[in-house]
Protein backbone atom coordinates (compact mmCIF):
# COMPACT_ATOMS: atom_id res chain seq x y z
CA UNK A 1 0.00 0.00 0.00
CA UNK A 2 1.54 3.44 -1.20
CA UNK A 3 1.76 5.90 1.65
CA UNK A 4 -0.08 9.51 1.94
CA UNK A 5 1.86 12.78 1.38
CA UNK A 6 0.20 15.64 2.22
CA UNK A 7 0.99 19.00 -0.56
CA UNK A 8 0.84 22.47 -0.21
CA UNK A 9 0.56 24.67 -3.28
CA UNK A 10 1.46 27.77 -3.01
CA UNK A 11 -1.06 30.30 -3.92
CA UNK A 12 2.32 32.83 -5.02
CA UNK A 13 3.34 29.55 -6.67
CA UNK A 14 0.29 28.54 -9.23
CA UNK A 15 -0.65 32.28 -9.64
CA UNK A 16 0.72 35.38 -10.42
CA UNK A 17 0.05 37.26 -7.52
CA UNK A 18 0.34 40.67 -8.33
CA UNK A 19 -2.64 40.39 -10.94
CA UNK A 20 -5.88 39.46 -9.91
CA UNK A 21 -7.18 35.92 -10.62
CA UNK A 22 -4.16 35.24 -13.04
CA UNK A 23 -3.40 31.80 -12.46
CA UNK A 24 0.74 30.55 -13.69
CA UNK A 25 -1.11 27.83 -16.33
CA UNK A 26 2.61 26.26 -16.60
CA UNK A 27 3.42 25.82 -12.97
CA UNK A 28 -0.29 24.22 -12.64
CA UNK A 29 0.27 21.77 -15.56
CA UNK A 30 3.84 20.57 -14.48
CA UNK A 31 2.08 20.50 -10.59
CA UNK A 32 -0.10 18.02 -12.34
CA UNK A 33 2.26 15.73 -14.22
CA UNK A 34 4.37 15.35 -11.35
CA UNK A 35 1.43 13.78 -8.97
CA UNK A 36 0.18 11.93 -11.97
CA UNK A 37 3.15 9.97 -11.99
CA UNK A 38 3.69 9.50 -8.46
CA UNK A 39 1.72 6.55 -7.13
CA UNK A 40 1.03 7.47 -3.69
CA UNK A 41 -1.59 8.51 -2.22
CA UNK A 42 -2.20 12.88 -2.00
CA UNK A 43 -3.72 14.83 -0.54
CA UNK A 44 -3.20 18.46 -2.37
CA UNK A 45 -3.53 21.43 -0.71
CA UNK A 46 -3.64 24.84 -2.70
CA UNK A 47 -3.27 27.98 -1.54
CA UNK A 48 -4.97 31.39 -2.63
CA UNK A 49 -2.43 33.97 -4.45
CA UNK A 50 -4.20 36.70 -6.77
CA UNK A 51 -7.40 34.56 -6.39
CA UNK A 52 -7.97 35.51 -2.29
CA UNK A 53 -5.19 37.86 -0.87
CA UNK A 54 -6.03 41.43 -3.20
CA UNK A 55 -10.21 41.21 -2.29
CA UNK A 56 -9.52 39.74 0.98
CA UNK A 57 -7.24 42.29 2.43
CA UNK A 58 -9.28 45.49 0.67
CA UNK A 59 -12.75 44.12 2.28
CA UNK A 60 -10.39 42.95 5.46
CA UNK A 61 -12.30 39.71 5.68
CA UNK A 62 -9.66 38.05 7.80
CA UNK A 63 -10.89 40.26 10.85
CA UNK A 64 -14.50 38.80 10.01
CA UNK A 65 -17.79 40.92 10.38
CA UNK A 66 -16.87 44.76 10.78
CA UNK A 67 -20.28 46.73 11.33
CA UNK A 68 -20.56 49.19 8.78
CA UNK A 69 -17.95 47.67 5.73
CA UNK A 70 -20.21 45.92 3.26
CA UNK A 71 -18.19 42.80 3.54
CA UNK A 72 -20.80 40.04 1.80
CA UNK A 73 -20.47 40.43 -1.21
CA UNK A 74 -16.71 40.11 -1.37
CA UNK A 75 -17.12 37.31 0.89
CA UNK A 76 -19.08 35.52 -2.09
CA UNK A 77 -17.02 36.96 -4.83
CA UNK A 78 -13.50 35.65 -3.26
CA UNK A 79 -15.43 32.64 -2.45
CA UNK A 80 -16.29 32.32 -6.24
CA UNK A 81 -12.75 33.13 -6.93
CA UNK A 82 -10.99 30.11 -5.30
CA UNK A 83 -13.96 28.40 -6.77
CA UNK A 84 -12.90 28.67 -10.24
CA UNK A 85 -9.16 28.90 -9.37
CA UNK A 86 -9.95 25.21 -7.58
CA UNK A 87 -11.73 24.14 -11.16
CA UNK A 88 -8.54 25.17 -12.84
CA UNK A 89 -6.50 23.22 -10.69
CA UNK A 90 -8.75 19.82 -10.73
CA UNK A 91 -9.21 19.99 -14.55
CA UNK A 92 -5.81 20.07 -15.19
CA UNK A 93 -5.04 17.18 -12.94
CA UNK A 94 -7.94 15.11 -14.38
CA UNK A 95 -6.63 16.40 -18.31
CA UNK A 96 -3.04 14.34 -16.67
CA UNK A 97 -4.92 11.24 -15.60
CA UNK A 98 -5.19 12.20 -11.61
CA UNK A 99 -8.75 11.17 -10.40
CA UNK A 100 -9.23 14.07 -7.95
CA UNK A 101 -11.70 15.24 -6.42
CA UNK A 102 -12.07 18.48 -4.75
CA UNK A 103 -13.83 19.64 -1.48
CA UNK A 104 -14.58 23.31 -1.00
CA UNK A 105 -13.86 23.98 2.95
CA UNK A 106 -16.87 27.07 3.08
CA UNK A 107 -19.22 24.04 2.80
CA UNK A 108 -17.86 21.72 5.19
CA UNK A 109 -15.01 23.48 7.49
CA UNK A 110 -16.08 26.31 10.16
CA UNK A 111 -13.76 28.68 12.21
CA UNK A 112 -10.06 29.20 11.21
CA UNK A 113 -6.45 28.39 12.55
CA UNK A 114 -5.50 24.95 13.47
CA UNK A 115 -8.32 24.32 15.45
CA UNK A 116 -11.25 24.66 12.75
CA UNK A 117 -14.32 22.33 12.90
CA UNK A 118 -15.23 19.83 10.50
CA UNK A 119 -14.21 16.09 9.46
CA UNK A 120 -11.34 16.63 7.04
CA UNK A 121 -13.14 15.02 3.56
CA UNK A 122 -11.30 12.18 1.77
CA UNK A 123 -11.44 10.86 -1.54
CA UNK A 124 -9.99 7.06 -3.02
CA UNK A 125 -7.93 9.11 -5.36
CA UNK A 126 -6.47 12.27 -4.83
CA UNK A 127 -8.28 14.86 -2.63
CA UNK A 128 -8.26 18.58 -3.34
CA UNK A 129 -8.55 21.33 -0.76
CA UNK A 130 -7.53 24.63 -0.54
CA UNK A 131 -7.39 27.81 1.34
CA UNK A 132 -10.67 30.09 1.75
CA UNK A 133 -13.34 31.95 3.25
CA UNK A 134 -15.43 29.85 5.37
CA UNK A 135 -18.01 30.63 8.45
CA UNK A 136 -16.75 31.10 11.94
CA UNK A 137 -19.19 31.20 14.60
CA UNK A 138 -17.91 34.46 16.94
CA UNK A 139 -16.70 36.82 13.70
CA UNK A 140 -19.54 35.43 11.04
CA UNK A 141 -16.52 34.89 8.90
CA UNK A 142 -12.82 34.13 8.45
CA UNK A 143 -9.96 33.47 6.10
CA UNK A 144 -8.86 29.53 6.68
CA UNK A 145 -4.95 29.13 5.40
CA UNK A 146 -4.59 26.01 3.35
CA UNK A 147 -1.37 25.89 5.96
CA UNK A 148 -3.79 25.33 8.46
CA UNK A 149 -5.65 22.49 6.14
CA UNK A 150 -1.93 21.32 5.88
CA UNK A 151 -1.70 20.57 9.78
CA UNK A 152 -4.82 19.08 10.26
CA UNK A 153 -4.45 16.47 7.38
CA UNK A 154 -1.08 15.59 7.57
CA UNK A 155 -1.32 15.14 11.53
CA UNK A 156 -4.62 13.61 11.31
CA UNK A 157 -4.49 10.89 8.04
CA UNK A 158 -3.13 7.39 9.26
CA UNK A 159 -0.11 6.71 7.01
CA UNK A 160 1.30 10.04 6.89
CA UNK A 161 4.90 9.91 5.06
CA UNK A 162 5.49 13.36 4.35
CA UNK A 163 4.12 17.40 4.25
CA UNK A 164 5.59 18.74 1.78
CA UNK A 165 5.66 22.86 1.05
CA UNK A 166 5.62 23.51 -2.63
CA UNK A 167 6.54 27.35 -3.41
CA UNK A 168 7.09 30.29 -5.75
CA UNK A 169 10.89 31.87 -6.37
CA UNK A 170 12.81 30.26 -3.80
CA UNK A 171 14.44 27.41 -2.84
CA UNK A 172 13.65 26.99 1.24
CA UNK A 173 14.14 29.10 4.12
CA UNK A 174 17.02 31.62 3.35
CA UNK A 175 19.70 33.37 5.56
CA UNK A 176 19.11 36.51 3.66
CA UNK A 177 16.74 38.29 1.98
CA UNK A 178 15.67 36.24 -1.42
CA UNK A 179 16.95 38.95 -3.64
CA UNK A 180 20.61 38.76 -2.16
CA UNK A 181 20.70 35.01 -1.52
CA UNK A 182 23.06 32.39 -3.45
CA UNK A 183 22.94 28.55 -2.93
CA UNK A 184 25.07 28.75 0.60
CA UNK A 185 21.91 30.86 1.95
CA UNK A 186 19.32 27.85 1.55
CA UNK A 187 19.04 26.49 5.41
CA UNK A 188 18.97 23.00 4.62
CA UNK A 189 17.67 22.40 8.07
CA UNK A 190 15.48 24.32 10.18
CA UNK A 191 13.90 24.52 13.42
CA UNK A 192 11.72 27.05 15.07
CA UNK A 193 14.94 28.45 17.12
CA UNK A 194 16.45 29.97 14.00
CA UNK A 195 15.64 32.64 12.52
CA UNK A 196 15.29 33.27 8.81
CA UNK A 197 14.69 35.80 5.98
CA UNK A 198 10.94 35.90 4.58
CA UNK A 199 9.37 38.47 2.49
CA UNK A 200 6.06 38.75 4.36
CA UNK A 201 4.20 40.63 1.79
CA UNK A 202 1.71 42.20 4.58
CA UNK A 203 0.54 44.56 2.02
CA UNK A 204 -0.95 41.35 -0.35
CA UNK A 205 -1.07 38.54 2.07
CA UNK A 206 -3.92 38.02 4.88
CA UNK A 207 -2.59 35.10 5.99
CA UNK A 208 0.85 34.46 7.35
CA UNK A 209 2.75 34.31 4.42
CA UNK A 210 6.00 32.04 4.70
CA UNK A 211 6.24 32.37 8.51
CA UNK A 212 3.31 30.74 8.71
CA UNK A 213 4.40 27.63 6.85
CA UNK A 214 7.49 27.70 8.73
CA UNK A 215 5.37 27.29 11.97
CA UNK A 216 2.60 25.01 10.79
CA UNK A 217 5.27 22.89 9.32
CA UNK A 218 7.34 22.51 12.44
CA UNK A 219 4.21 21.49 14.36
CA UNK A 220 3.62 18.89 12.14
CA UNK A 221 7.39 17.88 12.35
CA UNK A 222 6.25 17.35 16.35
CA UNK A 223 4.11 14.68 15.56
CA UNK A 224 6.93 12.53 13.77
CA UNK A 225 6.20 13.54 10.36
CA UNK A 226 8.99 14.41 8.06
CA UNK A 227 8.61 18.17 6.60
CA UNK A 228 9.60 19.69 3.78
CA UNK A 229 9.53 23.08 1.88
CA UNK A 230 10.59 22.99 -1.75
CA UNK A 231 10.70 25.03 -4.93
CA UNK A 232 7.64 23.80 -6.57
CA UNK A 233 8.83 25.54 -9.86
CA UNK A 234 11.44 22.74 -10.73
CA UNK A 235 9.27 19.82 -11.07
CA UNK A 236 12.41 16.93 -10.71
CA UNK A 237 12.27 18.37 -7.01
CA UNK A 238 8.49 17.88 -6.26
CA UNK A 239 8.97 14.52 -7.36
CA UNK A 240 11.93 13.75 -5.07
CA UNK A 241 10.08 15.32 -2.31
CA UNK A 242 6.62 13.30 -2.87
CA UNK A 243 8.83 10.08 -3.10
CA UNK A 244 11.14 10.66 -0.12
CA UNK A 245 14.44 11.34 -2.49
CA UNK A 246 17.05 13.46 -1.39
CA UNK A 247 16.11 17.03 -2.46
CA UNK A 248 17.22 20.36 -2.58
CA UNK A 249 15.40 22.68 -0.19
CA UNK A 250 14.58 22.79 4.06
CA UNK A 251 13.20 20.51 6.24
CA UNK A 252 11.65 21.79 9.04
CA UNK A 253 12.15 19.83 12.47
CA UNK A 254 10.23 19.97 15.54
CA UNK A 255 13.64 21.47 17.35
CA UNK A 256 12.52 18.79 20.03
CA UNK A 257 14.59 16.52 18.16
C1 LIG B 1 -5.62 31.92 1.72
O1 LIG B 1 -5.12 30.64 1.72
C2 LIG B 1 -7.10 31.88 1.35
C3 LIG B 1 -7.69 33.18 0.93
C4 LIG B 1 -7.09 34.32 0.94
C5 LIG B 1 -9.07 33.11 0.47
P1 LIG B 1 -3.55 30.35 1.88
O2 LIG B 1 -3.01 31.05 3.07
O3 LIG B 1 -3.40 28.86 1.87
O4 LIG B 1 -2.98 30.95 0.52
P2 LIG B 1 -1.53 31.26 -0.04
O5 LIG B 1 -0.82 29.97 -0.28
O6 LIG B 1 -0.81 32.12 0.98
O7 LIG B 1 -1.81 32.02 -1.32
Amino acid sequence: MPGTVVIKWGGGLITHKDRLCSVNMEVIDSLSKVCASSNKNLVIVHGAGSFGHMKAKKFRLAEGDIPGLEQLQAVDEVRNDMLELNRIVTESLTEHGVSAKSFPPHIWAKGTGPNFEGELPIHDGVTIVYGDVVDDEENVFGILSGDDLMLRYATELPDVERAVFAIGGVDGLLRVPPSKAGPDDLIEVWNPDMVFEGVHESEIDVTGGIGLKASRGAMISEKGIDVLLINGQISERVLAAIEGNSVIGTRIVSGNC
